[in-house]
């Protein structure tokens, strides 16, 4: 077995440890301007045309089959749908507010067909619900929101009341965990700090007593007691979530440093939400890699597609996923069930190489990001392995021990007491791997 030691947390993580990828999907009226899901925040023309998104918002080639095929596909196990973005806009048919899909020309419950259809899948389902709203009356405008720079800022916020707010988030986030299933995991996003001797709103922010975060995290104890919820509340519960940069070690609690379980969330490009002219889409290579490189360290990874607002995965997003596909076709082993290599193995991990291991500790994995020449020390390995082989095609590799490296006269360069012997030539695979099953 793993010597890890994962802290037990109130919601049931087995499914999610060893699930480790799964999908997570933006999507609402910013898919209209297809400029970032925080243009209505950041961009005057775009606040100013939201009720045209409203108007006008009519996925007509909307194809949650097809969505969730190409998530299973890509060897993706569970996918976390935005049910409502900081925006307001709700894509559930929600009877606490006519801001939904289902008063647009979309005209009906585009949630419900998501569920319906990864779950059809057999992809495990969780909900993104946003803290933040720029729509609601009640919202006090702060530091981020669309009316902060309005001269009369101060007399709108009189009459907005957070106690209000809170309330209707619970109302939401009922009818969420009460009409759609079984949910296995609660997106919450995100509590911003309060910023001293900043002018006025700007130095309001808003944690977790804003949003009551406790009741809220009750109410949907309530509901579905072992659902996975993050810790953007500032109410720590399940999941840590590091976002759009790649950790060098296993979460840890900040408190009482245990290992905790942990979730990277990542786009394909620079945007969460559909941008049309935004172009700093990762390579192939870089996906693959830190999908290796956060189950190398005991976490999952989650890749975000922003769906555009005829209702389709764009070619970019489509191209991304295959290239998931096409890894995980043959080297899903790596990852599935598997996690943080035991400390006494990893000194054997050479350079450019990621080590995971199966949670049963009798497999271990060599993921070459840098092919080496012919032949790896695998320092402390002797005694240890019982086999070798490339995962993506199930080819014999040669583990030896005690080996000497000579030349034509006898001289001896260097001794390993585990060496794997590979071929000269790269695999043609993006990052090759290696299953040692050990003795
Ligand atoms: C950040 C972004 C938000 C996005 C979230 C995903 O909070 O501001 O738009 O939904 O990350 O984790």
């Amino acid at each position: 077995m793993s010597k890890y030691v994962v802290k037990k947390t109130p919601g049931d993580t087995s499914w999610f440890l060893h699930d480790r990828f799964g999908m997570f999907i933006h999507w609402g009226l910013y898919s209209m301007p297809a400029r970032h899901e925080w243009c209505k925040s950041r961009d005057v023309s775009a606040r100013n045309n939201y009720d045209k998104y409203f108007k006008y918002f009519d996925p007509d080639m909307y194809d949650p089959k097809q969505w969730a095929r190409d998530a299973k596909n890509a060897g993706m196990k569970y996918a976390v749908f935005t049910t409502k973005h900081h925006e307001g806009f709700c894509m559930f048919d929600s009877k606490y507010t006519d801001y939904k899909c289902t008063n647009t020309p979309a005209g009906r419950d585009l949630l419900r067909e998501f569920v319906d259809a990864f779950r059809a899948e057999g992809l495990r389902i969780g909900f993104y619900y946003s803290l933040i709203d720029w729509h609601h009356p009640d919202f006090v405008i702060d530091q981020i929101h669309p009316l902060r720079d309005e001269p009369n800022v101060k007399e709108l916020n009189e009459k907005r009341d957070m106690r209000r707010y809170a309330q209707y988030m619970r109302d939401q986030v009922t009818e969420l965990l009460t009409n759609y299933g079984k949910i296995d995991v609660l997106f919450l996003d995100l509590s911003y700090r309060y910023q001293e001797g900043k002018p006025y709103p700007y130095n309001l922010g808003k944690m977790k007593d804003d949003w009551e975060a406790e009741k809220l995290i009750e109410t949907v104890r309530s509901l579905q007691p072992d659902i996975l919820i993050n810790n953007r509340t500032q109410v720590l519960q399940d999941i840590w979530t590091p976002e759009q940069f790649q950790p060098t070690q296993w979460v840890k609690h900040k408190e009482t440093g245990e290992l905790v379980p942990w979730e990277s969330c990542q786009t394909f490009s620079g945007s969460w939400g559909y941008y049309r002219d935004e172009n700093t889409w990762k390579s192939p290579q870089m996906m693959i890699e830190m999908l290796i490189n956060m189950v190398s360290l005991g976490g999952n990874l989650i890749m975000n597609v922003g769906p555009n607002s005829r209702g389709c995965f764009d070619d970019r997003a489509r191209a991304a996923l295959q290239v998931y596909a096409d890894w995980m076709k043959y080297n899903s082993r790596s990852i599935y069930g598997c996690t943080m290599a035991d400390p006494e193995l990893l000194a054997a991990c050479p350079d450019g190489c990621r080590m995971t291991q199966s949670q049963d500790g009798k497999r271990l994995y060599l993921h070459f990001m840098v092919y080496p020449f012919r032949r790896i020390p695998l320092p402390g390995l002797k005694g240890k392995v019982d086999y070798a082989q490339f995962l993506h095609d199930g080819s014999e590799l040669i583990f030896k021990e005690d080996v000497s490296v000579t030349i034509m006269e006898g001289t001896t360069w260097e001794t390993y007491d585990a060496v794997l012997e590979l071929p000269v030539q790269k695999p043609n695979v993006l990052v090759p791997v290696v299953e040692l099953i050990l003795k």
